[in-house]
């Protein structure tokens, strides 16, 4: 084959990490319910990912077979280069640990306080003595933004925005590499909001975090994601820049990007030249 003309070559494209997550031909069926059908994505090392799609669309189920709690009816999913659904336990367990979950509505344990929440997957290693268990869950408590006075709080005393950061410390708690986050904003209001997603910021670049974000919520999607995954029709329509997927010609896209409230958030994406930054010096 001829080598390519150097010249007119376009500059490389920045450095992509290699992928994380690997999701091929995916078909879930549960009976005669088609939830997806011919799923494909990469997850790339070090990116935020973020999948929308309505409400019953299959973004959950997509989670679940990716960490392997649930079987695909055909199809391959790999993680780290392995298939979660074809490992033994042992196996599955440790490929677990490199990953942190923040399931839908939270999910603390209620008969836990804070720190034996964020501890839980600590303990579940058997593998340190407790007293490093308690300050390494110190630790966790404190980089999501509490305090060890929160430390022995029960969850039902907790705010909504506390219960959120709870999770995302437990989530934690193992020092993964990669994190999934269903819906984590959702019932927070705008301040709280706004401070999780500040905070997940900060620690994807702390980390060097991997992120695959399930979010309804528009802001949360433009302030975080690197790419967006649309699921509709059973499959992804779509798994590029925000700046892109609003250009693919399809129903739903048009009704969740092109709305009045998503062009008000895609203006904070691309302010208009000479806009007012509010809370800028
Ligand atoms: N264990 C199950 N058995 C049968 N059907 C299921 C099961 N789990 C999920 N489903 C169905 O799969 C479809 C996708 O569900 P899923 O929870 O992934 O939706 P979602 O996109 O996460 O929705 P939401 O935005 O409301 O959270 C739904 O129709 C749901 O009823
Ligand atoms: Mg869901």
């Amino acid at each position: 084959m001829p080598a390519a003309p150097t010249t007119l070559t376009a500059p490389p494209a920045p450095a992509r990490g290699d992928p994380v997550i690997e999701v091929h031909d995916l078909v879930k069926r549960y009976g005669k319910a088609v939830v997806h059908d011919g799923v494909n994505l990469d997850v790339y090392r070090g990116e935020v990912l973020s999948i929308v799609g309505g409400s019953g669309s299959g973004k959950t189920v997509l989670l679940r077979q990716i960490v392997g709690l649930e079987r695909p009816t055909s199809g391959s999913i790999r993680v780290f280069g392995e298939d979660p659904n074809h490992l033994k336990p042992a196996q599955l367990q440790a490929l677990r640990n490199r990953w942190g979950l923040q399931f839908q509505g939270g999910a603390l344990f209620s008969a836990l306080s804070v720190i034996d929440n964020i501890a839980l997957p600590l303990r579940e290693l058997r593998a340190l003595p407790d007293n490093l268990i308690c300050q390494a869950a110190l630790l966790k408590l404190q980089m999501v933004g509490l305090s060890a006075r929160d430390a022995d709080k029960m969850p039902a005393d907790l705010s909504g925005g506390m219960v959120k950061r709870v999770a995302l410390a437990r989530a934690l708690a193992l020092e993964p590499e990669l994190v999934f986050l269903d819906e984590p904003t959702a019932g927070l209001d705008p301040m709280a909001s706004d401070g999780y997603v500040a905070l997940i910021r900060e620690l994807r670049r702390e980390l060097g975090l991997t992120v695959v974000m399930i979010t309804h919520d528009l802001d949360t999607l433009v302030a975080l994601s690197d790419r967006v995954a649309v699921l509709a029709d059973h499959k992804v329509l779509a798994a590029a820049p925000i700046d892109e997927v609003v250009k693919v010609d399809h129903p739903f896209i048009h009704e969740y990007f092109l709305g009045e409230r998503a062009q008000r958030a895609m203006q904070a994406l691309h302010p208009a030249p000479g806009a007012a930054q509010s809370g800028e010096a």
